[in-house]
Parts: C-alpha cells; sequence; structure tokens
C-alpha cells in the first residue's frame, strides 16, 4: 500500500529502514533511498525500471557536503553552489569512495545537488546519510510535478509519498560539469544557463543530444508522453494532420476554438517563461491521458528557463 502523507519522521524512519520515499523537490518529485546504502539504491534501479547505466543525482542538505562526497572541488563549482546551492543546479565531481558505484553506474563523477523545496530540505537535515534520488516516474516518461503523479505510477511499489504540494519550478536541474579547465553544461534545467555564466562566464553548454557515456540519462527521447507529440508551429501542424483526434500545448495563445482542435493546454496566457516551465508537465500528462491521438506543441522564447522547456519539448517529440 502506498500512502500520501506529510509526516517527516514517518518518511525519515522508512529511509533510514532502507525502503524508497518518494520526495519534493523544487524541480521535481524524486524517488529517494539511502545513497550510501546499496540495496536500497538497487530498488530505485528497480522500481524505476531503469538501466543500469543511468546515474543517480544525490541530494545533500548543504555545501559543507561537498567536501564530504566530492574528492576535489574545483573553484568554480564552489562559486556556483555558493551561489545557487539549495536550488535546481546539479554539480558532477568526482567521486569519494564512500558514494557507491552503483549511484554513479560506475562512473568517476558522483551528481551533488542541494535542493531548495523546504520538506526536502528538513528531511534531509533529519537524516545522517544523503538521498540518491532519479525523478519519481518510470524511466523514460514525464517527470511527476504533483504527488498524485507519482501515485498513478508507482502505487503499490513504494510505501510513502512525502506531499510537498505541486512543484514550483517544474523542470528537472541543470547539470554542470568540470572536465579540465572546462565548465559544461550536460543538462538545460531550472537553472537559467545565463546564470551559471553570469559566475563562470567561460561556461559551456556541452548537451547530450544522444546516448552519451558521460551522462546516458540523456537520450534525445526522454520525458516522452505515450502519444506522438510534434513539435512546431501549430496552424502549421493543424494544416499537415487534418482529421484526428488533436490536442495543442501552447505557450501563451488559447487554441480551444480553432476548428480541428479537440482540447488546448495553455503554458501561460500572460507569457511568462517561469509559468510555462512550472505547467509543462503536468499539462502534458493531461494531454497524454485525454482521449486524443495527437499532441501539437509549439517552442517558447529559447531564453532563460524557457531553453529547458525547449529542451523538454524536443526530447518529448523525439521518437
Ligand atoms: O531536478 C532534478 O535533478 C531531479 C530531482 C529529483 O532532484 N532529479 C532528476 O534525476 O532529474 P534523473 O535521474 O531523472 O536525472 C539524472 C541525470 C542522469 O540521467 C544523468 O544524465 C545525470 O543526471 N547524472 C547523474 N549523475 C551523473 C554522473 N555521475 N555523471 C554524469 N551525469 C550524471
Ligand atoms: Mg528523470
Amino acid at each position: 500500500m502506498t500512502v500520501i502523507g506529510s509526516d517527516l519522521n514517518e518518511a525519515a524512519r522508512l529511509l533510514t529502514a532502507g525502503q524508497l520515499v518518494a520526495i519534493p523537490t523544487e524541480t521535481v518529485y524524486g524517488l529517494a533511498a539511502n545513497a550510501l546504502n546499496p540495496e536500497a539504491v538497487l530498488r530505485i534501479f528497480e522500481v524505476k525500471e531503469r538501466p543500469s547505466f543511468d546515474p543517480l543525482i544525490v541530494h545533500v542538505n548543504s555545501i559543507a557536503a561537498l567536501q564530504e562526497y566530492a574528492s576535489s572541488v574545483p573553484h568554480q563549482a564552489m562559486a556556483l553552489a555558493q551561489e545557487f546551492w539549495p536550488g535546481p543546479l546539479t554539480l558532477v565531481l568526482p567521486k569519494k569512495e564512500i558514494i557507491p558505484d552503483l549511484v554513479t553506474s560506475g562512473l568517476p563523477g558522483v551528481g551533488l545537488r542541494m535542493p531548495a523545496h523546504p520538506l526536502a530540505l528538513s528531511l534531509l537535515r533529519q537524516l545522517p546519510f544523503p538521498l540518491a534520488a532519479p525523478s519519481a516516474n518510470p524511466f523514460g516518461y514525464i517527470s511527476p510535478t504533483l504527488p498524485q503523479h507519482v501515485y498513478r505510477q508507482l502505487q503499490g511499489k513504494i510505501p510513502y509519498i512525502l506531499d510537498g504540494g505541486p512543484c514550483t519550478i517544474g523542470v528537472e536541474s541543470t547539470i554542470v560539469g568540470f572536465e579540465g579547465d572546462e565548465v559544461l553544461v550536460y543538462r538545460l534545467g531550472g537553472l537559467p544557463f545565463e546564470h551559471i555564466q553570469r559566475i563562470v562566464p567561460g561556461a559551456q553548454l556541452r548537451l547530450n543530444a544522444s546516448s552519451n557515456p558521460a551522462a546516458p540519462g540523456m537520450l534525445l527521447s526522454h520525458y516522452a508522453p505515450r502519444k506522438p507529440l510534434l513539435l512546431g508551429e501549430i496552424e502549421k501542424l493543424l494544416e499537415m494532420h487534418p482529421g484526428r483526434r488533436t490536442a495543442v500545448l501552447s505557450f501563451r495563445r488559447d487554441f480551444s476554438d480553432i476548428p480541428g482542435v479537440s482540447a488546448c493546454e495553455v503554458l501561460s496566457p500572460s507569457g511568462d517563461l517561469h509559468e510555462a516551465a512550472a505547467h509543462l508537465f503536468a499539462a502534458m500528462r493531461r494531454l497524454d491521458e485525454a482521449d486524443l491521438d495527437l499532441i501539437l506543441a509549439e517552442p517558447v522564447p529559447d531564453t532563460g528557463i524557457g531553453r529547458a522547456v525547449n529542451d523538454r519539448l524536443r526530447r518529448a517529440s523525439a521518437e
């Protein structure tokens, strides 16, 4: 049986016993286990049906934890943590031995993040170990931004979902790695690339468009609904695909009165990119669960957090 509740002590008790608990973060819900307990971590891979080559992010409760779990911390990493932690930023750093190889899929680096959600932080501060947590969805599907999203897909498989309400950021953390003197953004996410460049002007994008041994989770087809999703200019797409039960996922314009459109989700009527990001995954899920054949989506302005929204839309539209 899976319980949804807000009892931190119960969550801590289960995690200490090696069980899995879904936890809220400001980005998406995570499926958490004691990161230092390989048997507990193995359960994450089983429940998510996640391939063992896809490493997990380790959630910590302080900047000081960097020294505890990373064998070296470049000055740019420290500067980024000081500016943006707690927050939607994951730093990939050489791991210390205490981090099990299972967590990093055998890679020499570990992804570390201090989340900003108050419940997640309280929980982490109560525990004597960090939490390994991927997004709490079956592998390849859309990440959950509500406890009910987790419940619908993982009920019966985990004992507890810690209810922290809707995720305020709505897309996963930005992942940054350090190779030699280079600072590389591997995944666009909740912390805009421009903010990273403000602290590290030389930071570069090195997005993993396809299966990449450095960060295998960034497969091109990811975060994907089960229905076909096409990305482009909505009116052109409608002309090209007539006669199907079609849904529209738009940035700010309401297409529901346009002939041929059965349903429309507007991400942000006022054109606010943060609001669009916060609504993205829940809107995608609603359309995926509705009685429709096809989802047509349009890109949002490609700036700030909008770049992460467009990245997720592209991955959702990939075969
Ligand atoms: O916002 C987030 O990051 C959420 C919340 C729960 O914190 N977590 C999340 O985890 O999105 P997940 O498992 O869905 O994505 C983790 C991705 C991996 O697929 C991989 O691309 C990258 O993070 N990653 C993790 N550890 C890594 C490592 N040691 N080296 C390279 N990439 C790593
Ligand atoms: Mg994920």
